[in-house]
């Protein structure tokens, strides 16, 4: 699939000689030289650590753990209305069931009935008000998980509800001022800082010669993990709790289950070994199914287990936020954004979940690879009847970065330029025009050689050139093609989640063990943490091993999301293993002479004074002199502020860019279309491990195609039912939904700042890689109205959303 691209194409252009002359001046070779060589750990393709496991469907999942001898199964209840009033429950018909243990309602919560991660503005089961359809209202705990789902299935008999019409979409909570956290509003202007910057914006925009005014929408994407949420809880003597989650946030799980039982966090355990997939959807909200199944166990002092099922999933569970915007810019004749104003408003769903952040990051991304010199952005989380939407893989970035693409696109069409062409002018500077509307400088910027080598390799020129000759030959079948950019800021934008911990531990045979708050959600996390691990002790991969995230191991950690996973806890668990190498070769100079300093770690063996020993003897020899062989390790990101007030700071360590170009065939009769060639150029600095980063990419690119395109969620206009609750009605991509030609490349280059090992997260960052996919197709579709005019395509741009606005071109507008 990812098909090696001709050599003679990535002949470095003239910037980028001079980006490596750049760079190597800006990072001080000395120390690095000084630092660690472990025989090169890092920086190899090796495979995912649980690969073999995985193929062989022995990797254990939540639901493959043994049960307990007595475990009970647990299924929820669910609202059949979308806005209301509980009025009555009739439980003790469930009760009388059989296989029916018990029926649990809000009043059988011991502590507080609020699963919040943020605000606590979250039921765990409706305590009056019905807030969505699918809304938790009752949990059944049963012999059988069977029995349990069967009995919650009958819901709708048993409840008495005081239905209201619900608010479903973005655009009537905005109508209603129903937001789930205050407005935000970010706003910077070159010409007048600190003055009146609002009217400067309105201004700019009022001078410019040419204005665009127009609304956009962007639909939400379901996170569809393979596994879907589950939690197995285990009561523990003394009224203590076990709980395996499928989680991204162990320390967040441990403290909403001690909250719901009324306990303290050192009487809750959460472990997580694995997740079959999480992409955000396992960051807040795996929180009300740990806190149901260990409400549950501690009621009947037996273990319980909550699996939901996928069409559950979909009722219960937020997603990514469909986004409505509005917006004006003013532009100049060589498509200049010389003024910006812009409203976004999200669907938040029933509670505020992490929608605020979403939202910041949101406007924190519209600026994405441009220089605004005058930004007016606001952003609205509007409350609705719906599922409370989340984070996913990108958490508001893509949905704030569209917006920009989409008023480029529209500005070259109306200026009749390539949109390649305007995007480049409106690119950061390196030295100056590079100051985001959040008031960081951009010191980091690589777009221009990324866009310039890609821009070769991909032979964009001559093939835009080939579809404008086959689209004048092709009446039916249009080509497009487009190139978009992509950068994305690094770190949670929380600056005190931007913290992390480790703990490793050699054993006197010399192997390796470490544990991290980092969780494994097949990003290949604890593959990375394991070889940053082996480098720092210059022992073989295959000496260290990496344990399930437990909250008794490492303490009070963050989510691993905001794809800092590996730059937190990789640095921490580095910190962790150099300690025990430094308390090693101190050990080693002093049993054979030399200098601590001078001793050296690679292949497994120790050189030390003129010897070379194996890693296991000295270690072996340490435990004998009674060195401490396990450490603790540490990382907070230095440099960071934020002041939530104004919206204003340094909220990201560095930047990570990339740069894809796709090009598509629209059927202009039915509406449907290929992706015919894709090529990326990924910034992953000096990858850690670039087969799984190339992975990471190709995944990313795949699935942010499927949200832009064929992945529409529907809630029925009348009852606020979500529709779309399988895949039977959700169209998700496949396998065969990659593009036969995949060019997919990492950038060389390494980061800037001192991240791990100079590498980049990789995470989320080229979920906005597929934006050259729905551009690709806008440009199939102009052609179909001979670009005259522009396309009103939304996105997703399903079959019948392309069809729409084909008739529209071709209809003349
Ligand atoms: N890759 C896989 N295979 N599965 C996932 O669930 N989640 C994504 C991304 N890549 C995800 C994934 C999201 S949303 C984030 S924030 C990052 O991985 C988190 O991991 P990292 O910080 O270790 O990169
Ligand atoms: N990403 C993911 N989760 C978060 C973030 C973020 O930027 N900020 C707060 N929680
Ligand atoms: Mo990722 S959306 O930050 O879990």
């Amino acid at each position: 699939m990812n098909k090696p691209i001709d050599i003679q194409l990535l002949q470095p252009t003239e910037r980028f000689a001079d980006y490596q002359a750049n760079i190597a001046a800006r990072i001080d070779r000395g120390a690095e030289a000084k630092a660690h060589d472990g025989g090169a750990r890092v920086g190899i393709s090796r495979p995912h650590e649980s690969a073999a496991l995985h193929v062989a469907g022995e990797a254990t999942y939540i639901d493959d753990i043994p049960e307990l001898r007595g475990t009970l199964h647990c299924a929820l209840g669910l609202s059949p209305v979308a806005n209301g009033r509980l009025q009555g429950m009739d439980l003790d018909v469930l009760r009388a069931l059989p296989g029916v243990v018990a029926v649990l309602s809000a009043e059988d919560i011991p502590g507080s009935n609020d699963c919040g991660s943020i605000v606590h503005d979250d039921p765990i089961l409706c305590s009056g008000e019905i807030r969505y359809l699918g809304q938790p209202v009752f949990a059944v705990i049963a012999q059988t998980r069977e029995v349990a789902r069967r009995v919650a299935a009958r819901a709708k008999e048993v409840l008495t509800i005081d239905a209201a019409p619900p608010v479903l979409t973005p655009q009537d909570a905005h109508a209603k001022g129903q937001y789930v956290v205050p407005p935000m509003h970010l706003l910077r202007s070159e010409s007048t800082p600190g003055g009146d910057e609002q009217a400067a914006v309105r201004t700019a925009i009022a001078a410019a010669p040419h204005r665009l005014k127009d609304t956009l929408e962007v639909g939400g994407q379901e996170q569809f993990y393979l596994e879907g949420q589950i939690s197995y809880a285990i009561p523990k003597e003394g009224g203590g709790m076990h709980v395996h989650c499928s989680t991204q946030h162990p320390t967040e799980m441990q403290h909403l289950v001690a909250h719901a039982l009324h306990l303290n966090a050192n009487e809750v355990h959460v472990e997580c070994r694995r997740m079959g997939g999480g992409f955000g959807g396992k960051e807040s909200q795996s929180g009300l199914f740990a806190c149901v199944a260990a409400v549950a166990a501690a009621k009947l002092k037996r273990p319980v287990k909550l699996r939901l099922d996928r069409d559950d999933d979909f009722m219960v569970t937020g997603r990514r936020h469909c986004f409505w915007y509005e917006y004006e810019v003013g532009y100049d004749d060589e498509g200049r954004l010389l003024g910006a104003e812009i409203t976004m408003v999200s669907r938040a769903g029933h509670s505020a979940d992490l929608s605020g952040p979403v939202m910041t990051r949101a406007l924190c991304h519209f600026d994405n690879a441009y220089w605004l010199p005058e930004v007016s952005i606001h952003g609205y989380s509007g409350k609705t009847n719906t599922q409370s939407n989340t984070a996913f893989r990108g958490f508001g970035g893509p949905q704030g970065a569209i917006a920009v693409e989409n008023i480029l696109d529209t500005v070259a069409r109306r200026l009749g330029r390539d949109p390649l062409e305007v995007r480049r002018i409106n690119f950061y500077g390196k030295d100056e025009r590079n100051v985001t509307p959040y008031a960081q400088v951009v010191t980091d910027n690589i777009v221009h050689e990324l866009v310039d080598q890609i821009e070769v390799s991909s032979d964009y020129k001559a093939r835009r050139d080939a579809i404008a000759a086959y689209n004048a030959k092709s009446p039916v079948l249009k080509r497009g093609i487009a190139l978009a950019p992509l950068k994305f800021g690094i770190s949670f934008n929380v600056p005190h989640f931007n913290q992390a911990g480790a703990l490793v531990h050699v054993y006197n045979d010399g192997s390796v063990l470490v544990n991290h708050g980092g969780t494994e959600m097949g990003q290949g996390l604890n593959t990375k943490v394991a070889q940053v691990v082996a480098h720092e002790l210059g022992v073989s991969f295959e000496c260290v091993r990496a344990t399930a995230t437990d909250t008794t191991k490492v303490a009070n950690t963050s989510a691993t999301a905001a794809s800092t996973g590996a730059d937190l806890n990789g640095k921490a668990a580095q910190d962790a293993a150099r300690q025990i190498r430094e308390r090693l070769a101190a050990c080693a100079a002093a049993r054979h002479g030399g200098d601590a300093a001078d001793v050296r770690f690679a292949n497994d063996k120790v050189d030390v004074a003129g010897r070379t020993l194996s890693f296991a003897t000295v270690v072996g020899e340490a435990y004998l002199d009674r060195v401490q062989l396990w450490s603790d390790g540490f990382y907070s990101t230095p440099g960071l502020s934020w002041n939530r007030d104004t919206l204003k700071g340094r909220p990201f360590f560095y930047f990570a860019y990339g740069a894809a170009v796709s090009e598509v065939a629209v059927d202009t009769l039915t509406g449907e279309w290929k992706l015919l060639r894709a090529d990326i150029l990924h910034d992953a600095g000096k990858s850690l491990n670039p087969a799984i980063d190339i992975g990471q990419v190709e995944g990313a690119f795949i699935q942010g195609m499927g949200w832009l395109t064929t992945e529409e969620l529907v809630w029925h206009p009348q009852s606020g039912k979500l529709t779309t609750h399988a895949p039977s009605t959700y169209k998700i991509p496949t396998a065969n939904d990659c593009p036969p030609v995949f060019n997919v490349k990492l950038f060389e280059g390494p980061n800037f700042e001192d991240s791990i090992h100079r590498s980049k997260a990789v995470g989320e960052p080229p979920l906005l890689l597929p934006f050259s996919v729905f551009f690709a197709i806008r440009d199939a579709v102009s052609a179909a109205g001979g670009h005259k005019v522009d396309p009103p395509l939304r996105a997703p741009a399903t079959s019948e959303a392309i069809l729409n606005a084909i008739t529209a071109v071709q209809a003349g507008g």
